[in-house]
């Protein structure tokens, strides 16, 4: 048996499957996170040590399994958080997590050091505000006498790699979201961790993600219940881990998550970069591969504040229902989704959300369609600009989150997007993908690659309805918005 241990913003998850992919259970403990000031978003790595323990008991036992048969550990989650720890490997200060935006001031300094192009073609990104540099400097600037104590970087997954195995280290598609890695040689960029003041013992050896890393050390197995000795895989940040679990894991497969935040995710088998920078670049969990990804903030979070602020007795489906009684465009109403600012395709943590266009005659159907449309518009935004990357034939498109599950919705996604789009399978996302690098590591698999396509399969398909052009000149308008409203915002 193999276990997938997630640890996200909110939960830690562990996942227990067979050799030949079979989920035999899931657990997951939850626990929330910090904001002591605006911008601001915190955890204490205690929380995620205390919850996978926690987790990975309960699954085994609900399985019913032999704990002593459990083969490997894959670790995935949270990507970009910042843990810090000192020469005796205690933790220095609260994490700072992907969604805390406040380093903008460290961003410019970082484009300003290096040069923001030159930032780009070494790291395939621009220096972002949810990214780990930019907090290291923060530490730096506003912390200096913790700044002076750190011995040891890590992202969250890896303190709980740290925890189980005492050991360390870093798989690459989280390494590479740190915006300190070089991304064709797949490993930190020794010139950039220099020009920028920090300190390369701080940053620990990388792995691709079915090696091993290390091993589970006596006191983590007596903890979790598991047998010592147990090797742990690298794994990946959670977006490389979700591509694994839903299979896209090739070229010529476009896959959206549609969660609180959404995600357009593309493989490469080389290191491609957007020339601006505006879709992150980052390496995948499958070995020697890389990807491309395009993140907005609020996609199903949108929904999920419409209906807490305006509509808390209606359930999704029943919001959605209402909202497609009104036709296609919600009546030339239109929805920013930009509640919690944006990353793509405009990197700006004060961006907002709004109405626009709203009259006497619009009502609750236009404005719930509205968000609906205004969310899949966001979606198209990082799916023309993965288009535009110079990227192979997008073969397929596949969706899976929370907020597919709705075929109403779906149904505007393929007519915005002007392009079918299938569902899969596969349901527990990255736990599920950190549980398959661990089997293909330990053999069970022949490459990650095989084992998606033997565990992984296309369950529906949503075409784009035949007046689905409709919608060109609304998503152009849709366009002219941020442009036209960013000053307003700063
Ligand atoms: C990816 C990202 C998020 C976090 C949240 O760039 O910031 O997916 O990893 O879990």
């Amino acid at each position: 048996y193999f276990l997938g241990i997630d640890s996200s913003t909110t939960a830690t998850k562990a996942i227990l499957i067979d050799k030949s992919g079979k989920i035999l259970g899931v657990a997951a403990s939850e626990y929330a996170y910090e904001t002591p000031h605006p911008l601001w978003s915190e955890q204490d790595p205690q929380l995620w040590w205390t919850a996978a323990v926690a987790s990975i008991r309960q699954v085994v036992k609900e399985a019913g399994v032999d704990p002593a048969k459990v083969a490997g550990i894959g670790l995935t989650g949270q990507m970009h958080g910042l843990v810090i720890l000192d020469q005796d490997g205690q933790v220095l200060r609260p994490a700072i997590l992907w969604n805390d935006q406040r380093t903008q001031r460290q961003c410019d300094a970082i484009r300003e050091v290096v040069g923001k192009a030159e930032f780009i073609q070494i790291t395939g990104n621009d220096a972002l505000t949810g990214f780990t540099a930019p907090k290291i400097l923060w530490v730096r600037d506003e912390e200096p006498q913790i700044y002076e104590k750190i011995r040891h970087v890590l992202l969250p997954k890896d303190y709980l790699r740290f925890k189980l195995t005492g050991d360390y280290a870093v798989d690459r598609a989280g390494g590479s979201g740190t915006v300190l890695f070089d991304l064709k040689k797949r490993d930190w960029s020794d010139d950039l961790i220099q020009q920028l003041g920090m300190q390369r013992d701080w940053f620990p050896p990388t792995f691709e993600g079915t090696e091993v890393t290390g091993s589970l050390s006596k006191a983590a197995a007596d903890e979790t219940g598991l047998r010592a000795d147990i090797p742990v895989f690298g794994g990946g940040g959670d977006q490389s881990a979700a591509a694994v679990g839903t299979g896209a894991v090739e070229e010529g497969i476009l896959s959206i998550s549609l969660g609180t935040s959404g995600v357009v995710f593309a493989t490469a088998d080389s290191p491609f970069i957007e020339e601006l920078g505006r879709l992150h670049a980052f390496c995948h969990a499958v070995p020697g591969k890389w990807h491309l990804m395009g993140v907005m903030l609020s996609a199903a979070g949108s929904l999920r504040w419409f209906r807490e602020t305006f509509c808390p007795e209606l359930s999704y489906d029943e919001i959605v229902a209402r909202a497609i009684q009104t036709p296609k465009g919600s009546q030339g109403l239109l929805f920013m989704p930009y509640l919690t600012g944006e990353r793509t395709p405009y990197p700006d943590p004060l961006a907002r959300g709004g109405f626009v266009g709203a009259t006497v005659r619009h009502t609750f159907a236009d404005f719930a369609r509205s968000v609906l449309e205004g969310v899949a518009f966001g979606l198209r935004d990082s799916y023309e600009l993965m288009r535009s990357a110079g990227l192979g034939q997008i073969d397929h498109v596949r969706i899976t989150g929370g907020g597919a599950r709705n075929p109403n919705w779906l149904q505007i996604i393929a007519d915005i997007l002007d392009t079918s789009i299938f569902t899969v399978d596969s349901k527990e996302g990255a736990a599920f993908g950190a549980a398959v690098l661990a089997a293909s590591g330990a053999g069970a698999f022949p490459s990650v690659e095989q084992a998606c396509q033997t565990v992984i399969h296309r369950v529906g398909e949503v075409k784009p309805s035949q007046d689905a052009a409709k919608y060109n000149e609304l998503y152009a308008r849709y366009r002219e918005l941020y442009p036209a409203l960013k000053d307003t915002f700063h």
